[in-house]
């Protein structure tokens, strides 16, 4: 959708009149009146025509906020209230569309807001031109230029805290595009007696509270200064702080400004070193000392101060000295040198100090002028912003007020020339009859100043180089014979009779009539100030300085470059910068800016009516809108024309078909104006009178008023409609609304119900489910797990092989094997010999083998015993069984039977077989002999021995003769009972046989034998075998012997050695038979 475009005019809102050529009835009342409701009203700008009053507000007014630049850019001059941005936008848009240069004159007197308005326009265009890196830092350098001028070119008057005490006009150059590329600022008079005085309640430049204020020790030290503003004689103390201002901070922002237009640090640090230099030239007191020949001589009190300064510019101390005292006049090849007295020596201290500060100043713009140069060759568009103090009348008006005014002069005539001529053109262009508008020229008061034959500042210059006293009174006694009869000059002595009684006119002062009023000039001053005389030894001494900035500030100092000739006086330097302003003014197309201060206290709110007028009058404002009126008041092109009054008649309300031209000419006639009224331009309609405008604008508020009651009617009553329409529309919405709502509400409470009893019923159903289903779940879990266990069991016994788990026991079962393998082995080697009776066994090596070993032991034992035995025949076998026999009977029962046992028992001692004499014996027995021996038979009577032949046999003992082997007895072993012996080592026995056997009948047998074992052993065992029964064998040491019928007791005793070794059988008494056993 296109931006809805708003047409608005200056002349919508309009408190008072926004454009003073529109004022009605024009009077200096009505002016006045009307600035001051607009005032009251914050709209500190009106318009005269193209030209912008500007009435300081004193404080700031939230009206140059970007947004406002942006509300003005590109819009027509007339469309919005009026403002200095207005003027701004259409200066840069004419320059950059329009190709023309551009220059914007900014005037007011001191405190009017010149410099502030400057700012305005340049940081407005800032705004609006090109962008971009390198653009940015051309606008940045220009605008940062300001702060570094203000410090050292401003100072605080009792008229403005931030007084401008130059002229500055400041050209800023663009490309065809409109994008900055530099600039140049041209500098006016410098009030330089400010440097060494001040009036009351005002302040030297800023820069030097600044530095003061603002430096570090370290500086201060370096520059030899000290932080008391009292210690320097050229300070004014009693107005050294300024309320607001905080000179320390802007001491920064002024360093910091020299850093972006690009002062080198050695550059900044040399000009505050001839600012240094300034305060202390300040502190030299000269002395009085009289002469010889009788003239006064100055001497310098203190020369510290001077020898500082000396260090901190490089001058040789005796060299500043001795120019101080003396002053060496060159004329023709002549040099005369004087000595000063303590005023002069002051006057050349005074000089030295303005010049140093002034020239320091120009230096600077200079600096300024080479950092913001265009640096291209190319064709450039220009705008001029001049801020020049404006027109001043005091109450001692002097040399200064005298160029100051005369610029404003000047000013004004360009002014008038250019406003003229430009008003002519646009009549030429529009094709409109030209009328001849009168008007008061100042031409005529220019003349009278710069007139090169009789002006006043040729007289001046003339007195100036005129030989001989040359006094401020000789040069008006001059004035008052050349400029008597200029209608604008005004004196009590001239020749013109007119002012011999005026008393308000003092001798030493003229008047001139300005084109802005009467100023009454005191003539004191004008001759030195027009010389600006520095003595020539001074400014030789100050070339002769090693710091190179002072050097170059005092060219004319250089011997090699001596120049007789006078240097040019103030007067003509400054008409000629003047005349250069003008002819650069004249080319290029004019803006006026006029600041007006409402009030002298610097404050809000307050609007002198008195100030005012008096400033009105001397600008010529009315004068102004006079010649702005002399043709046509009012013009505009036919568009916006035909757009704000086409309401006013029916062919072109609501929308006009064809060229606005028409349009406004069908308009006009309709409205029955008369003819002379107004004038059809070739692009613009133009209306004679201010009366002619209102009645259109009135006409037109009628009609807008009618308008807005038809709008408001239309609009009221759709209004209503809508609004009704929209209450149906929302009655029926809310009613759908409701009752979807109670609908809803009422089957939430069902559903929600139902939901209750589905879910206990679902939750029932599910617990029943989850019951179940848990149960299957456990089953299966169950069979799961047994399965798991089976398997595991299944696997594990797979694999239990594999498993670690078993290595410890197969390792042990492993090792134990080797163990009892290697333990076998081993015992196979240590096994001991066969014999059954070898006791050797070897070593058991493991404790867990004990048993084993033991058992080992017994087995193998066992096993030779029978390999032992293995080896025996049938008949040792039988030795041994009858061995074993008589180990049965006697061991440890009698004495006799260890050493029987080494014996063999042969039985057959006796070989009756082979010896003859027992043939029949032999014969006479059939059975088989078991023991042959011979015995001693006891007789049992006396105890004595005889030989007797024992045999036995398989039934029978036989005791045969020893010699005839006849036998005498025969005992069936049936009839043996007894066989008795003692327990003794002896070989005695007896052999009881069984009462009333056949036998028996001599009574037991009682033998001695040396084989008694072995015989009672075989006699045992063969009665066994005969008679199954157990012979009784008897070992005691007393038992009783049958001897027939008798019973003797036989008894052992232990016999004497004497005996012999055999033992003794002896008869006692019937009842006892004695042995006694060695
Ligand atoms: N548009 C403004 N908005 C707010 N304050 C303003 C405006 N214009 C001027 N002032 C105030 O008025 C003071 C004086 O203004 P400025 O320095 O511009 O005067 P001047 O005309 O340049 O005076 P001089 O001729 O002494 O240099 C400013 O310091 C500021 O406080
Ligand atoms: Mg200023």
């Amino acid at each position: 959708m296109a931006k809805m475009e708003v047409k608005t005019s200056l002349l919508d809102n309009m408190i008072g009149v926004g454009d003073m050529v529109l004022l009605e009835p024009l009077n200096e009342e009505s002016f006045i009146d009307n600035l001051k409701k607009r005032f009251d009203h914050n709209e500190i700008y009106t318009y005269i025509g193209s030209v912008v009053i500007s009435v300081n507000p004193y404080r700031s007014l939230p009206i140059y906020s970007p947004e406002k630049v942006e509300d003005y850019r590109n819009r027509n001059f007339y469309e919005l209230s009026p403002h200095i941005f207005a003027l701004s936008d259409e200066a840069y848009r004419s320059l950059r569309d329009q190709d023309k240069d551009q220059c914007i004159l900014i005037t007011g007197e001191s405190g009017a807001g010149k410099t502030e308005a400057s700012k305005l326009v340049m940081s407005y265009v800032a705004a609006v031109c090109g962008k971009g890196a390198e653009v940015n830092q051309v606008k940045e350098q220009l605008l940062q230029s300001n702060p570094v001028l203000e410090a050292f070119g401003n100072a605080k008057t009792v008229r403005n805290d931030n007084s401008s005490r130059f002229g500055k006009y400041m050209d800023i150059e663009f490309d065809f595009k409109g994008d900055p590329l530099g600039g140049v600022i041209s500098n006016y008079l410098l009030e330089k007696s400010r440097v060494v005085k001040q009036p009351r309640g005002e302040r030297n430049f800023h820069i030097f509270y600044q530095l003061l204020s603002g430096a570090s020790e370290d500086l201060l030290q370096k520059l030899r200064l000290e932080r008391d503003f009292s210690r320097y004689n050229y300070l004014s103390l009693d107005s050294a702080k300024v309320n607001g201002v905080d000179d320390a901070a802007n001491f920064r922002t002024v360093r910091n400004a020299m850093q972006i237009v690009g002062f080198m640090d050695h550059e900044a640090q040399s000009v505050l070193e001839v600012i240094a230099a300034v305060l202390k030239l300040g502190n030299i007191e000269f002395k009085p000392e009289s002469r010889v020949n009788g003239l006064d001589e100055s001497k310098i009190k203190d020369k510290n101060e001077l020898k500082e300064i000396c260090e901190l510019t490089g001058i040789d101390q005796s060299v500043l000295e001795r120019a101080f005292s003396f002053r060496t006049v060159e004329a023709k090849q002549e040099k005369v040198s004087t000595t000063l007295n303590v005023a002069q020596a002051y006057y050349a201290r005074d000089a030295l100090a303005k010049n140093l500060y002034s020239r320091l100043f120009s230096w600077l713009v200079n600096r300024i002028n080479e950092s913001i140069k265009a640096q291209t060759k190319v064709r450039k568009k220009v705008m001029g912003v001049l801020d020049i103090y404006g027109f001043e009348i005091f109450e001692d008006n002097s040399f200064e007020q005298f160029i100051i005014n005369y610029c404003n002069e000047k000013l004004q005539q360009i002014f008038i020339e250019l406003t003229l001529k430009e008003e002519q053109e646009e009549y030429i262009r529009e094709d409109i009859e030209w009328t001849h508008i009168d008007y008061f020229n100042n031409a005529v008061i220019c003349d009278l100043i710069e007139n090169n034959t009789n002006g006043i500042l040729a007289m001046l210059d003339e007195e100036c180089l005129r030989p001989g006293t040359v006094t401020d009174d000789t040069f008006l006694e001059k004035l008052n014979q050349v400029c008597a009869t200029h209608q604008h000059f005004e004196s009590r002595m001239s020749k013109c009779s007119r002012f011999l009684n005026d008393t308000s006119l003092p001798h030493s002062c003229f008047r001139i009539q300005h084109y802005a009023g009467k100023v009454m000039y005191q003539v004191e001053g004008f001759v030195d100030k027009n010389n600006d005389l520095l003595y020539r030894d001074l400014s030789q001494a100050m070339w002769k300085a090693s710091h190179s900035l002072i050097k170059a500030l005092f060219p004319e100092g250089n011997p090699a470059k001596i120049n007789l000739k006078r240097p040019p006086t103030a007067g003509s330097q400054f008409k000629a910068s003047v005349a250069t302003l003008m002819k650069n003014l004249q080319t290029k197309n004019p803006n006026y800016i006029r600041c007006i201060k409402p009030n002298d206290k610097k404050a809000a709110h307050i609007f002198n009516d008195a100030l005012v007028c008096h400033q009105i009058r001397y600008l010529g404002l009315l004068e102004n809108v006079r010649v702005r009126r002399a043709g046509y008041a009012f013009r505009q092109a036919y568009e916006p024309c035909l757009e704000r009054y086409k309401m006013l008649c029916k062919q072109t309300w609501p929308h006009w078909k064809g060229p606005a031209r028409a349009g406004v000419e069908v308009l006009f006639n309709e409205l029955e104006f008369p003819v002379e009224e107004y004038s059809f331009g070739r692009s613009k309609i133009f209306i004679r009178n201010p009366r002619t405008l209102f009645k259109l604008e009135d006409l037109r508020k009628r009609r807008l008023e009618d308008l807005a009651t038809l709008i408001q009617k239309i609009y009221r009553g759709w209004k209503c409609r809508t609004h009704f329409l929209l209450m149906k529309k929302s009655q029926i919405v809310i009613a759908a609304w409701y009752r979807r709502y109670s609908q809803q509400k009422k089957y939430q409470q069902i559903k929600s119900s139902a939901i209750v009893i589905q879910s206990f019923i679902r939750g029932w159903k599910a617990r029943k489910i989850l019951r179940e289903l848990k149960h299957e779940k456990r089953c299966q879990e169950a069979v799961t797990t047994i399965a798991a266990f089976w398997h595991g069991t299944q696997v594990r016994r797979e694999y239990r092989k594999f498993f670690r788990a078993n290595a410890g026991k197969k390792i042990y079962e492993f090792t134990l094997q080797r163990i009892v393998q290697k333990y076998f082995l081993e015992m196979k080697n240590k096994m001991p010999s066969l014999s059954p009776i070898d006791k050797n066994w070897p070593a058991r090596p493991y404790l867990f083998l004990d048993s084993t070993h033991k058992e080992l032991k017994r087995i193998f034992h066992l096993w030779r015993c029978k390999k032992y035995r293995d080896q025996f025949t049938d008949q040792r076998k039988l030795i041994y069984e009858e061995k074993l026999e008589a180990s049965e009977l006697f061991k440890d029962k009698k004495a006799l039977y260890p050493s029987s046992v080494g014996q063999p028992f042969q039985g057959a001692y006796l070989e009756i077989s082979k010896d003859p004499k027992y043939k029949k014996l032999k014969d006479a027995i059939e059975e088989k002999i078991i023991i042959a021996e011979v015995v001693n038979k006891i007789n049992r009577a006396n105890g004595k021995c005889a030989s007797r032949i024992f045999l036995l046999t398989n039934n029978n003992l036989l005791l045969a003769d020893q010699k005839s082997g006849h036998i005498k007895s025969e005992v069936p072993l049936g009839d043996v009972t007894k066989v008795s012996m003692s327990s003794q080592n002896d070989g005695f026995f007896a052999v009881h046989l069984k009462e009333g056997s056949g036998a028996a009948s001599k009574g037991d047998f009682l033998f001695s034998s040396d084989h008694l074992i072995e015989m009672a052993t075989k006699l045992y065992r063969t009665t066994l075998s005969q008679t199954k029964q157990k012979l009784n064998i008897e070992i005691s040491d007393e038992f009783l012997v049958q001897f027939r019928q008798d019973k003797v007791c036989v008894k052992f005793i232990q016999g004497n050695q004497k005996n012999g070794s055999v033992p003794t059988c002896k008869r006692k008494n019937n009842r006892l038979l004695e042995v006694a056993v060695p």
